[in-house]
């Protein structure tokens, strides 16, 4: 898709991080917004701050949890009676949870697995049947470079975000089967500044058991709070440079040059058939 003035984007995540500088760029863009989170105060602040920037955008906000399909339906059921449609399709939402794999718990599998994982798959078959009737649109799914490399600690995000771009791949070659004008991105960014090392604070009650933190798991969350603060690309940036590979319908995002140079050591160190491939120490 290249026209995007008076189309609807559609983003989940839309309270924070990315969702908020997707937003950004879409409302500056000319397009209408339906955010979807669980936390109602971050899409009001991402209202106001679209408000400020872009004055006249039109949007809609739903507090939403990703990963009961019932409740992405229902956004797409909202996007259609606002919007009359829906366009550009960002199933970004996520959350992250640490500790070595054999401790995680039934709660740390499921949460993470259901935003992640669900989250994505939910807003897929939600949306494609109207994108496929309207004859237009483009479905970005928020993978990471923890889609293709493996760090410790993170075995239920790397499980998720490999699957989102397993399922993003498949989604594109279906469509294509199908003879869809829809096109579909993959987003793989390495770590940026977001508030993704605080997903503690979108857990649900009923999901509360998680991991015992060990010295070890202590040590991994804080160089994941490193990481990620310290992150040399601005979410701002990575938005701009999907809103791009849209207007392209390019479908690997990599906004880390380095992480396509781990990949292909990654292949290598398969081919020879060697131990683990470690992307920390490659
Ligand atoms: N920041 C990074 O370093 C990084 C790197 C690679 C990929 N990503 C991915 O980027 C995406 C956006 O995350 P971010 O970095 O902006 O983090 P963030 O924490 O700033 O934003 C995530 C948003 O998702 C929302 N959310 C959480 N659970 C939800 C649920 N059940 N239903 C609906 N909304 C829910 C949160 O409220 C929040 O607004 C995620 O998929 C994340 O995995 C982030």
């Amino acid at each position: 898709m290249q026209d995007f003035n008076n189309r609807v984007a559609v983003i989940t995540g839309g309270g924070s991080g990315l969702g908020r500088e997707l937003a950004l760029c879409c409302a500056g863009r000319g397009m209408r917004l339906v955010l979807g989170d669980v936390d109602e105060a971050g899409m009001q602040e991402t209202l106001r701050l679209v408000a400020e920037a872009h004055p006249g955008t039109e949007a809609v906000t739903m507090r939403l949890d990703v990963s009961r399909l019932e409740q992405v339906q229902e956004l797409a059921a909202l996007s259609k009676s606002r919007f009359g449609g829906a366009h550009l399709i960002f199933n970004n939402a996520g959350v992250s949870v640490n500790g070595p794999i054999w401790q995680s718990t039934e709660h740390d599998w499921d949460w993470v697995l259901g935003v992640n994982l669900y989250g994505v798959v939910w807003g897929i078959k939600a949306f494609t049947p109207m994108l496929i009737e309207q004859n237009e649109g483009h479905i970005i799914n928020t993978a990471s470079a923890a889609g293709w490399l493996n760090g410790p600690s993170s075995g239920i995000y790397n499980a998720s975000k490999t699957s989102v771009v397993a399922i993003s791949e498949t989604l594109a070659l279906d469509l294509r089967d199908a003879q869809a004008n829809v096109g579909v991105t993959v987003l793989c960014p390495a770590f940026f500044p977001t508030g993704i090392h605080q997903s503690e604070r979108n857990r649900p009650a009923d999901k509360a058991d998680t991991v015992e933190k060990s010295e070890v798991s202590l040590k991994r969350a804080a160089a994941l709070k490193y990481a990620v603060e310290h992150g040399r690309i601005p979410a701002a940036d990575i938005a701009e440079m999907t809103l791009k590979a849209v207007e392209k319908d390019q479908f690997y995002v990599f906004p880390h040059r380095k992480i396509k140079q781990l990949v292909k050591l990654r292949a290598e160190a398969a081919d020879r058939e060697e131990g683990v491939f470690d992307s920390m120490n490659p």
